[in-house]
């Protein structure tokens, strides 16, 4: 099914729909399905994945993670969290308002608070949440939001579910920004404005120019809103993420980052002044009425940011540097691709074989993921190709070699 097939089929009455879905998810487990893949083992550069019509694990290798640093099955990380678990216990029992806060779970905040030199940060169960706890937690149908049209499924449903009013923008063109403020404070001049972009776009790892963002913004009064959830660990010196890479530590009111992706565990921060943190702390449901995060997780997270201040040479050069190599090898054999420098790769493709093209690699031992609606719109599909700083040279040339084979057994080079 295309996608503007399944764009039809939600507008389906709801038995409909669960019927149409269903039966499209028996074609396609026909067909060779490749959503329900069930891994075992650590995250890693490699792993089994269990075949949905055999039954039998096979080896792959892993170019579709999000755990750009290796952090998930760093030995360090994982001593750490074992020695959490024996002083600290497992859950933490509650929401962070009520039991589910004790003095690890603060100097998580705070030191993740002056990474992104902040004064103060709340901690959040992951990156979806975090975008529902700031969205839900400042604004109201009476103020307005401007919000990056590449911007997370998560942005998209925490503007919807509290009713605030809402415009996009394309930040890959700042001069659309200013048109908007000038036409919202036309019609209500005392009306407060949001404005947030994402970092390293997950849908392509670009970057937008922050600081014209920064600046357009701050003269407007505008609330600025940062989504870094792929930065953080994959771009600037030190991994401190988007802002750290253009200069602008700081220079956003709000930053959220999840700690599921570089940081190789789970869980997300929003940082900020006192003041709008507190408001968040103190009035934001998605804080206020979920517990804290575990044990194991804070430790895992303070393991991962241990690592990338002490650990030499820095993991995020050597994602670099993998990085580089497959980009270039990735031009090489004829493919067009958009460099960045973060952790992911686009290899842009032809409408309607992203998935036929997944399928061929998977078989022939490489998984990484495409891009189609509802991540991107009809007819802009992708391989997304996500490289690790644990990735070794062997690897890419591998994975290298499987992608020339099946690009060029399908015509696209
Ligand atoms: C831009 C962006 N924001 C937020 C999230 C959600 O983060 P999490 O997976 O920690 O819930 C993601 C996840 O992929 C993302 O890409």
């Amino acid at each position: 099914m295309d996608s503007r097939t399944l764009i039809e089929l939600e507008r389906l009455p709801f038995l409909e729909r669960l019927k149409s879905k269903y039966s499209w998810y028996l074609n396609e487990v026909e067909s060779g399905y490749l959503g329900g893949r069930e891994g075992v083992g650590p995250v890693d550069s490699k792993m089994e994945y269990k075949d949905l019509h055999t039954d039998e694990y096979n080896e792959v290798l892993v170019f579709g993670s999000n755990s750009y640093l290796g952090m998930s099955n760093d030995p360090y990380v994982k001593q750490k969290v074992c020695e959490a678990v024996e002083k600290y216990g497992i859950g933490s029992g509650g929401s962070p308002a009520f039991s589910g806060y004790t003095t690890e779970h603060k100097k998580l905040e705070l030191r993740l608070a002056k990474l992104a030199g902040h004064e103060d940060a709340v901690l959040l169960p992951g990156g979806y949440m975090a975008n529902l706890c700031w969205v839900s937690g400042l604004m109201n149908k009476n103020d307005v939001i401007i919000y990056d049209k590449n911007s997370h499924a998560s942005v998209i449903n925490a503007i919807k579910m509290t009713g605030v009013p809402f415009y996009t923008f394309d930040p890959e063109d700042m001069t659309t920004l200013e048109p908007i403020i000038d036409r919202i404070k036309a019609r209500k001049p005392d009306t407060q404005i949001f404005a947030t972009v994402e970092g390293v776009r997950s849908v392509d790892g670009a970057m937008i120019d922050l600081s014209s963002f920064v600046e357009i913004c701050k003269r407007r009064n505008i609330i600025t809103i940062l989504d870094d959830a792929h930065g953080l660990g994959s771009v600037g010196k030190t991994g401190k993420g988007t802002l750290e890479h253009q200069g602008l530590i700081g220079q956003v009111d709000l930053r959220m980052s999840t700690c599921s992706k570089s940081l190789g565990a789970q869980g997300a921060f929003i940082s900020g002044s006192k003041e709008l943190i507190f408001l968040l702390r103190n009035f934001s449901y998605p804080y206020i009425f979920t517990s804290g995060l575990a044990q194991p997780t804070i430790a895992a997270i303070n393991a991962a940011l241990d690592l990338l201040e002490i650990e030499k040479p820095n993991r995020v050069q050597v994602l670099h540097e993998n990085v580089t190599y497959m980009q270039d090898r990735l031009e090489e054999i004829g493919l067009k691709i958009k460099r960045g420098v973060s952790g992911i790769i686009p290899v842009y493709l032809k409408d309607g074989i992203a998935q036929e093209l997944n399928k061929k690699l998977y078989k022939r031992g490489l998984f990484a993921n495409i891009m189609e609606y509802p991540m991107v719109p009809p007819g802009l599909e992708r391989l997304r190709l996500s490289i690790m700083s644990t990735h070794t040279k062997k690897e890419m040339d591998q994975a290298i070699e499987i992608i020339k084979d099946v690009m060029k057994e399908m015509g696209v080079i």
